[in-house]
C-alpha cells in the first residue's frame, strides 16, 4: 500500500477551528482532517464558559474592543481586534445556523436581547452567550456530526501529525511552501505522508507543559512545535495564561471552575474567609485573569495555604445547579456541594496567547500553511486574552482562512511533486517507557516551578540548563527508538517549553502574563513589542 494520500486541504486538529474551517471548504474539494485521539479530544470541548460577541443593546462593538486592548496590555493589534470583535455578530448567526445552541434569556418574547449574557474577567459589559456551563461541549457536538456525515471529509482518528511537509525539506525548487505532514497512524505504527495544497494547523495549545492545568492531555503544542522546525515565525510565547480557579482536589485532574461562576456572584476568599480580590483591583474577583491569577498566588505564598476557596453558596442553590449543572455535578463527585460550601480553588497553565504568527487571513509566513485557534497567534490577545475571546478567535480566523483558500485553490497545482517519504527512525521499540514518563514529568514540573505565574532571571536560567539536557536525551530517544505518539508529545513539549523559557527571558520587563520580580515594571519605551521567534534566526520585528 502507497505511504502517500492526496487531499486539497489538510486539517490537523478537530476543535472548533479545524471543524469549522472543514465545514466551510469541504463542498468543492477534498478535506483529509487528522486527530491524535478521537475527534472529540479537544480544548473546545472543554470549555466552559462560552464565546463573546456583542449581542445585546446594552454593549458595542467600541466596548468590546476596548476590553480587549486592556486586558491586552498594549501589545494587540487593534486592526487585528476590531475585524474579529466586528466578525463576531456574524459568527455567532453562523454557528447558530448550523444548529448550535445558546441559552437564551426567561423573558416573554418581544422582551429583552434573546440571549442568556455571561459575564466574565475584564468584561465591562454582559456579552458572553453560553450553553450553561458546558459551551464548547455543544460546539463540538454540533461541528463534529457534521464534519462526520460530510461525504467530502475524511476523519483520521489517532492520527498523530508528526512534522509539516514543506517544499524546502523535500528539496523543491521555488520558494518554501507547505506541501501537507507527515502522519504517525498510532494503530499501525506507520509514517505516512499526508499531501495536500493548503494545510490548516488547528491543533489547539500547549497547558501540558506546566505540571497544573485546565488542558485536555491533548495540549502539548504540537502544531507550535511543528511550525517552528519548519521554519514558521511564533510570536509571544512567554504570555502563558493561568486560570484563577482550577479546581483544588487530590484526585481531580485538570477540572477547570469556570469564570462565569465569579461572573455570577462567585466571591475569592482566603480559608480564612478574607475576601481579597478588592484589595487587588477595582474590579475585585471580575479583574483581568491575569491579576486575580497573581493575587491568589501571592495570598498563597503569604499564608502557606495550598488553596483559596470559591464561594457561590449565596445565590439560590436551584439556580446554581441549573446554571452550572457540569461544575456542580463534577465537584459532587468529589464530596464537594458547591451550593452549600466554598469551593478549594488554585490557579492553572490554561491557554497559550503565543503561537504561530499569522496574519488576518489566518496564513503564517510559510505560504499555504494557516493556523487558526489557541495554535496561532493573530494578534488578537496581546500580552493577556480576555475571557472567552478564544472561541470567537478561532471561528473568526478559520471562516478567513476557509474564505482565503478557497480564493487560491484554483491556483495551486492538483498534484505537488512527490515530497520525501518518511525515513525510518530506529526500528526497535523502546524497552524504558520510563524514559518518556520521567522527561514529561520533569519538563511540566520545572515549568510550574521556574517559569510560572512569577518569573525571575535566576529562575529562567535554571530552567534553560535543564531542558537543554532534557533535550538532549529527548533527540536521542528520538532518533532510536520506534516512533511512538508519546514520544512526538514529548519531544514537541520540550521544544515549548524552549520557546517559552527563551521569549520570558528575552523580555526584560513585566507585562500582562508576563510577571518578573527582576523587572517588575512596564518598559514601553523597549518592549512594546512583540517576541518574534524564528528557527532560522531571529525574525523581522514586527
Ligand atoms: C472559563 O470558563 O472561565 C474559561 C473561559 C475562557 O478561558 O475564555
Amino acid at each position: 500500500m502507497s505511504d502517500r494520500r492526496d487531499f486539497d486541504f489538510l486539517v490537523i486538529g478537530s476543535g472548533i477551528a479545524g471543524l469549522f474551517f472543514a465545514l466551510r471548504v469541504a463542498d468543492h474539494s477534498r478535506v483529509g482532517l487528522v486527530t491524535k485521539k478521537r475527534a472529540a479530544d479537544s480544548a473546545t470541548n472543554w470549555a466552559q464558559g462560552g464565546i463573546a460577541a456583542v449581542s445585546s443593546r446594552e454593549d458595542s462593538l467600541e466596548d468590546h474592543v476596548r476590553d480587549t486592548l486592556v486586558a491586552g496590555a498594549g501589545l494587540c493589534h487593534e486592526e487585528v481586534v476590531r475585524f474579529v470583535v466586528s466578525r463576531g455578530p456574524a459568527m455567532i448567526e453562523a454557528l447558530l445556523k448550523l444548529g448550535i445552541e445558546f441559552d437564551r434569556e426567561a423573558a416573554p418574547p418581544g422582551q429583552g436581547h434573546g440571549f442568556d449574557l455571561g459575564r466574565e474577567g475584564g468584561h465591562t459589559r454582559r456579552r458572553i452567550l453560553h450553553h450553561r456551563d458546558a459551551t464548547g461541549r455543544e460546539i463540538e457536538r454540533v461541528l463534529l456530526a457534521r464534519a462526520s456525515s460530510h461525504p467530502n471529509i475524511t476523519l483520521f482518528e489517532n492520527h498523530a501529525a508528526v512534522d509539516l511537509l514543506t517544499s524546502a525539506k523535500a528539496g523543491l525548487p521555488g520558494g518554501n511552501r507547505a506541501l501537507g505532514a507527515y502522519v504517525l497512524d498510532a494503530g499501525t505504527g506507520q509514517v505516512e505522508r499526508f499531501q495536500a495544497r493548503i494545510t490548516l494547523l488547528a491543533t489547539g495549545g500547549a497547558g501540558k507543559v506546566y505540571l497544573y492545568t485546565t488542558n485536555p492531555d491533548i495540549a502539548s503544542g504540537d502544531g507550535m512545535a511543528m511550525a517552528y522546525r519548519a521554519g514558521a515565525t511564533l510570536a509571544n510565547m512567554e504570555f502563558m495564561q493561568f486560570h484563577p480557579t482550577c479546581l483544588w482536589h487530590p484526585q481531580a485532574k485538570s477540572f477547570l471552575i469556570s469564570e462565569a461562576v465569579r461572573g455570577e456572584g462567585g466571591v475569592l476568599r482566603t480559608q480564612r474567609g478574607d475576601a481579597f480580590m478588592t484589595r487587588y483591583h477595582a474590579m475585585a474577583d471580575l479583574a483581568p485573569r491575569d491579576i486575580v491569577a497573581r493575587a491568589i498566588d501571592s495570598e498563597l505564598k503569604r499564608s502557606g495555604d495550598e488553596w483559596v476557596l470559591l464561594d457561590i453558596t449565596h445565590r439560590d442553590p436551584a439556580w446554581v445547579r441549573e446554571r452550572f449543572p457540569t461544575i456542580y455535578e463534577r465537584c459532587r463527585s468529589f464530596g464537594i456541594d458547591i451550593t452549600r460550601e466554598p469551593i478549594p480553588v488554585v490557579p492553572a497553565a490554561h491557554y497559550c496567547c503565543g503561537g504561530v504568527r499569522t496574519d488576518l487571513q489566518g496564513e503564517s509566513d510559510i505560504p499555504n500553511l494557516f493556523a487558526a485557534g489557541e495554535v496561532a497567534n493573530t494578534g488578537l490577545h496581546g500580552a493577556n486574552r480576555l475571557a472567552s475571546n478564544s472561541l470567537l478567535e478561532g471561528v473568526v480566523f478559520a471562516d478567513a482562512a476557509a474564505t482565503e483558500s478557497l480564493r487560491r485553490l484554483p491556483h495551486l497545482p492538483e498534484r505537488e511533486v512527490d515530497a520525501p517519504p518518511w525515513k525510518l527512525l530506529g526500528a526497535t521499540p523502546s524497552d524504558e517507557a520510563v524514559v518518556i514518563t520521567q522527561n514529561w514529568d520533569e519538563i511540566r514540573r520545572l515549568m510550574w516551578n521556574y517559569v510560572g505565574i512569577v518569573r525571575t532571571n535566576r529562575r529562567l536560567a535554571r530552567a534553560r540548563r535543564r531542558i537543554t539536557l532534557l533535550q538532549e536525551e529527548i533527540t536521542e530517544y528520538y532518533w532510536n527508538f520506534r516512533l511512538t505518539s508519546d514520544l512526538v508529545e514529548l519531544r514537541n513539549l520540550s521544544t515549548i517549553a524552549e520557546l517559552v523559557v527563551e521569549a520570558a527571558t528575552a523580555r526584560r520587563e513585566s507585562r500582562g502574563l508576563h510577571y518578573t520580580l527582576d523587572y517588575p515594571e512596564l518598559d514601553d519605551a523597549h518592549f512594546l513589542r512583540d517576541t518574534l521567534l524564528r528557527k532560522a534566526g531571529p525574525a523581522a520585528p514586527a
